[in-house]
C-alpha cells in the first residue's frame, strides 16, 4: 500500500512521520517539495508517482492572518483540496483530509454531528468548508475528518504556549467560555493509521467523520491541567472571551459527536485528560 502524506512540516505531519517514517511505503512532502495549490506542480507530481491513499496534512491554518489573507487561505484550502481531490481521482486513491470545528457557528448547546448545518464565521472556516465540497465534489474516495484544538510536542499550539508562559508569569489569564475538546495528533495519527488498511481497501464513497478527544472542556480547563501535571507555580485565572481580541472571532462551542467514527471503525477514543498527560511527559 503507497501512502503519500502532504505538509510534512507541520504538527499533524510530523506526527504522522514520527508514526510512520520506518515504512517505506510512505511517501512524505512538504510544502517545497508539493505545493498542493499549484495545480500543474500537483499533476506532474502524480503523473510520476502512484499511490493507494493521500493523506493530506497541508492546510493554511493561521486563523487571524486569514481574515487580511483571504487568497492566501482560499488558495491552499479550496484549490489544494480540489487538486488533490482531482489526482487521487485519476489514480483511483483514497483521500484522506482533515477538516474543523470552525466550519460551524458555535451556537449549539448539545456536540456538533457530522449532519449538522454548517456556518463558518471565519475565512478560514470558510476556506475549510469550501475545500470539504470540492472534495465532495472531485474525489472519488474521500474520508474528511472534522477534528479540533491540536496540539502536540511539535510546531507551535496552546499546549506549549502555556507551558512556556507558565515558567514566566506568576498568573495567566485563560478564557473559560469557549467549550470544545482538545486532539492530541498523536491521537488523530494513530487513528488514521488504524483504520488505513480497512479503509483503503473497502471505502468507496464520501463521508465525514468527527473526531476530538474525549470529554468537555474549556480553554481555561486545560491551562489548569497543564499547570497542575507539570506541577508548575502559576495562577490561572478564568476570564471571559472579551478580555482577549482576536481578528478572527472564535466559537463559543466546539464540540464534535464522535458517534459515528466509533462505531463505523469500532474505536476507542481516549479521554483528554489522558491524552495531556502524555503529551506533557514527553515536554
Ligand atoms: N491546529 C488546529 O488546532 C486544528 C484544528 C482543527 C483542524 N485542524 C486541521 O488539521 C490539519 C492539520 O493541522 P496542523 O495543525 O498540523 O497545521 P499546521 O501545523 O499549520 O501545518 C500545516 C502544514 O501545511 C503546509 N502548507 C501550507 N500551505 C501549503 C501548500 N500550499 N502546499 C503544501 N503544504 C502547505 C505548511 O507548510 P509550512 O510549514 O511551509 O508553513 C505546514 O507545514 C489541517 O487541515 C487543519 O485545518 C487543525
Amino acid at each position: 500500500m503507497k501512502v503519500l502524506i502532504t505538509g510534512v512540516n507541520g504538527q499533524l505531519g510530523k506526527q504522522f512521520k514520527e508514526l510512520s517514517e520506518t515504512n517505506k511505503d510512505f511517501v512524505f512532502t512538504s510544502r517545497e517539495e508539493l505545493d498542493i495549490s499549484k495545480n500543474e506542480e500537483v499533476e506532474s507530481f502524480f503523473n510520476n508517482n502512484k499511490f493507494d491513499c493521500v493523506i493530506n496534512c497541508a492546510s493554511y491554518t493561521a486563523v487571524d492572518k486569514a481574515e487580511n489573507n483571504i487568497n492566501d487561505s482560499m488558495n491552499v484550502n479550496v484549490l489544494g483540496s480540489k487538486n488533490l481531490a482531482e489526482a487521487t481521482a485519476k489514480q483511483k486513491a483514497l483521500l484522506i483530509h482533515y477538516s474543523t470545528d470552525y466550519v460551524f457557528d458555535g451556537k449549539n448547546n448539545k456536540p456538533y454531528s457530522e449532519d449538522d448545518i454548517s456556518s463558518p464565521q471565519t475565512i478560514y472556516g470558510k476556506s475549510k468548508l469550501k475545500g470539504e465540497k470540492e472534495i465532495f465534489v472531485n474525489a472519488e474516495r474521500a474520508i474528511i475528518i472534522r477534528t479540533s484544538w491540536l496540539y502536540s510536542k511539535f510546531g507551535k499550539n496552546f499546549v506549549k504556549t502555556i507551558l512556556e508562559k507558565s515558567k514566566e508569569k506568576q498568573i495567566l489569564e485563560v478564557v473559560f467560555d469557549q467549550i470544545g475538546s482538545p486532539t492530541y495528533c498523536y491521537d488523530l495519527a494513530n487513528l488514521t493509521l488504524k483504520i488505513l488498511p480497512e479503509v483503503v481497501d473497502n471505502f468507496y464513497t464520501k463521508d465525514i467523520y468527527n473526531f476530538s478527544n474525549e470529554g468537555v472542556a474549556s480553554w481555561y480547563d486545560i491551562a489548569q491541567a497543564i499547570i497542575d501535571i507539570k506541577n508548575v507555580d502559576c495562577e490561572v485565572k478564568p476570564v471571559l472571551s472579551d478580555a482577549f481580541q482576536t481578528v478572527a472571532k472564535r466559537p463559543y462551542y466546539s464540540l464534535l459527536d464522535k458517534n459515528k467514527i466509533k462505531n463505523d471503525f469500532n474505536v476507542k477514543i481516549p479521554y483528554w485528560k489522558h491524552s495531556l498527560k502524555r503529551c506533557l511527559d514527553e515536554l
